[in-house]
């Protein structure tokens, strides 16, 4: 059994490294010459707890990098199809990546006398595999779906941070698709690697897609629904959400995940899938309410924290703030969508001073606030002289800061968006998102 799987970034080269390191024969086609060179050298283009030594195992055993699809649309039997579907600046979603692949495999296909499934992983609106991607494979390859090449949708559940977990052990597979040679053989790939025990979804595409948008935006309703929590908690003297998200948690209808009331979600897939479900919603006649609703209350959660910070400081010009944690979440060095880039511009248009500190995330920021702020390398040296400390990614390094950390500081005031001192016998002035 040979594998292509085409376009290299977050899933592309955490599932091409899982199944490399079981020894899978894997084609990874990438067309960014700079990121195949660093994959080559096994250096993972962006931050992954655990994906280098992955990558490594990989490498030394059947996995092969290349810019070339027509080698894996000639060679191999299943072509993972994992290319990135970016938001663009009006809201839509850009399918332009997935439109080229599919064509370029198309040409390929006519070509060739393999008969490869195409299996769609990236994340795309309901209705485009049938619609978009099969009429285009049809047209440049002049062969028929189900005869001359299979085609299955795939959605992907792993998350960035615990992408080498998830990719070992997800908690689902649904495969869609409508000729059942194929799904019978892309089922038996998955059984073959997770076992027979694991939940398995068989449906068509159309409603592949919708799970995997319906699954992120009940993510972020949880979210926005334990903020919202979170936020009157805090106008009542005494309550704590932590311990009102244990309780529900522990009812098995609603669940304990999902449910850390913080500065609200970022990242580059929860803000955009729901973003992009709320404009397919609009454009079938239907009126999402909900999942504005779900949006806005997000977008409100870092006027939360700005809040926060000027009850205390009372002018925030002038004052020098250190914001502890830039990704969008702990373990990863993805900065997009994410909160705390977002609270910075907004004490940046209060004309605060600015400095930052991050364990991974420093190099992305730089790109995006240049010299407009402040970059310190070491946890003590963000904190040195600063007058107001906003805990904003939940590093484990943070939480493990005691009172002589913060004695530098010239003005001993915390922020902390997640709790992560609550107990702690801080000789400080603490203020958390969600403690009345
Ligand atoms: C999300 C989904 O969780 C994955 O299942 C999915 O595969 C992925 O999107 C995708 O579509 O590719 P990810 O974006 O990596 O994964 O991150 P999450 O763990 O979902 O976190 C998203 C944001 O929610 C982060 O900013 C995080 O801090 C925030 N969050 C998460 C909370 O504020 N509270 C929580 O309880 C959980």
């Amino acid at each position: 059994m040979k594998v292509g799987i085409i376009g290299l970034g977050f899933v592309g080269l955490s599932f091409a490294s899982v199944l490399g390191s079981k020894g899978y024969y894997v084609i990874g086609v990438e067309s960014d010459r700079n990121k195949v060179s660093k994959i080559i050298r096994g250096e993972p283009p962006f931050y992954e707890s655990k994906l280098t030594n992955t990558l490594k195992m990989a490498s030394k055993k059947l996995f092969r990098v290349s810019t070339d699809i027509k080698l894996v649309v000639n060679q191999c039997d299943l072509i993972f199809v994992t290319v990135g579907t970016p938001q663009m600046k009006d809201g839509n979603i850009d399918l332009n990546m997935i439109k080229s692949t599919a064509s370029e495999i198309g040409k390929s296909l006519s070509k060739t006398k393999n008969k490869p499934i195409i299996i769609i992983k990236s994340t795309v609106v309901p209705g485009t595999t049938q619609n978009l991607i099969k009429p285009i494979l049809e047209k440049n390859s002049k062969k028929i779906t189900g005869v001359g090449f299979g085609l299955i949708t795939n959605p992907e559940f792993l998350r960035e941070g615990k992408a080498m977990d998830d990719t070992r052990k997800p908690h689902i597979v649904v495969i869609g698709g409508d000729d059942k040679n194929s799904i019978k053989k892309v089922k038996e790939f998955y059984c073959n690697i997770y076992g027979t025990k694991i939940p398995m979804i068989i449906t068509n595409t159309q409603t592949a897609e919708m799970i995997k948008y319906a699954n992120n935006s009940f993510l972020a309703t949880k979210i926005s629904f334990i903020n919202q929590i979170a936020n009157i908690c805090q106008s009542v003297a005494g309550t704590n959400v932590e311990n009102v998200a244990r309780a529900i948690g522990l009812d098995p209808r609603i669940g304990n995940q999902f449910l850390k009331a913080g500065p609200g979600y970022g990242g580059s897939c929860l803000p955009k899938d729901l973003q992009t479900l709320i404009r397919f919603s609009s454009k079938s006649g239907i009126d999402p309410l909900l999942l504005k609703a779900v949006q806005k209350t997000n977008a409100s959660q870092v006027r939360m924290v700005v809040s926060l910070i000027e009850r205390s400081l009372v002018k925030v010009k002038g004052k020098k703030i250190t914001i502890l944690g830039l990704s969008f979440k702990e373990d990863s060095d993805d900065i997009r969508e994410s909160v705390s880039i977002k609270l910075i511009n907004a004490l940046l248009k209060r004309n605060a001073v600015i400095t930052v500190h991050d364990p991974k995330a420093i190099e992305n920021t730089k790109e995006t606030f240049e010299n407009r702020i402040r970059y310190a390398y070491s946890i003590k040296d963000a904190l040195r002289h600063s007058q107001c400390a906003v805990i904003m990614t939940p590093w484990k390094e943070y939480g493990r800061l005691t009172n002589n950390d913060f004695r530098t500081m010239k003005r001993k005031l915390i922020i902390d968006t997640r709790r992560l001192f609550i107990g702690h016998n801080l000789n400080a002035e603490y203020h958390a998102i969600g403690v009345g």
